[in-house]
């Protein structure tokens, strides 16, 4: 019950937020968030293969806040290698993921502006691709296309026909193939305590 009524209480709210850089006091909100809009099975992704032990690309993790600053949306995009070039050097590119929009604000274009300040920030940055798995109907209105990754593959299962591509840069991908390779920096892992 409070669950629809918080529904109803967002759908009838004026439509304010904003797009803000992710700040470590918004991790909780962000894994509580993801954990409700994807569930917690999430985790077993092929994706997160790429995104475990690293942290996101510089200046490339967003939100999406309410009029009090609470977390509504989060996307955040990583640092890969997209298999190799034809003299076999690494292909740098980013993998966007996840996207998600509070359930309770979903439908309020929420999901396409942190969509759209992600691949304008990366853009800014001088990358020169972005690759996702998801569904292509809702990506392919960003500009992502299953096409221009073809010949590239995931550390894991995935499906073919979700597994697309964004050129930043016309022609970025041209000649890339193989598997897409984790190349962010590490997490700093606490030092572990030693036993007295
Ligand atoms: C997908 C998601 C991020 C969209 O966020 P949002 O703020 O509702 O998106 P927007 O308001 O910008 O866009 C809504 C539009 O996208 C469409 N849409 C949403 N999910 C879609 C999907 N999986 N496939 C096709 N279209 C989709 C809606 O029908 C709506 O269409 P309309 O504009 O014609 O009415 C959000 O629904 C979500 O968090 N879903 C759960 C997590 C998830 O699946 N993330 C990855 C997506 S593959």
């Amino acid at each position: 019950m409070a669950a629809v009524v918080d529904a109803m209480r967002a759908f009838f709210a004026p439509s304010t937020f904003v797009i803000d850089s992710e700040n470590p006091g918004d991790v909780v909100a962000r894994e509580n968030l993801l954990d409700r809009a994807m569930g917690t099975d999430r985790r077993r992704k092929s994706s997160e293969k790429l995104r475990r032990g690293r942290v996101p690309a510089d200046g490339l993790a967003l939100v999406a806040r309410d009029e009090d600053g609470h977390v509504i949306g989060t996307v955040r995009l990583w640092n890969v290698e997209a298999g190799v070039d034809r003299e076999g050097h690494g292909v740098p590119a980013l993998l966007l993921g996840p996207l998600a929009v509070d359930p309770a604000h979903e439908g309020r274009g929420i999901g396409g502006m942190l969509m759209r300040a992600a691949i304008q920030a990366a853009k800014n940055r001088g990358h020169g691709a972005i690759l996702l798995v998801g569904d292509a109907a809702y990506y392919e209105r960003f500009g992502f296309f299953a096409e221009r990754a073809q010949h590239l593959v995931m550390p894991g299962p995935f499906e073919r026909n979700r597994f697309l591509a964004l050129e930043l840069k016309s022609g970025w991908l041209n000649g890339a193939a193989g598997m897409l390779v984790a190349s962010g920096r590490k997490l700093a892992m606490p030092p572990l305590k030693r036993a007295a």
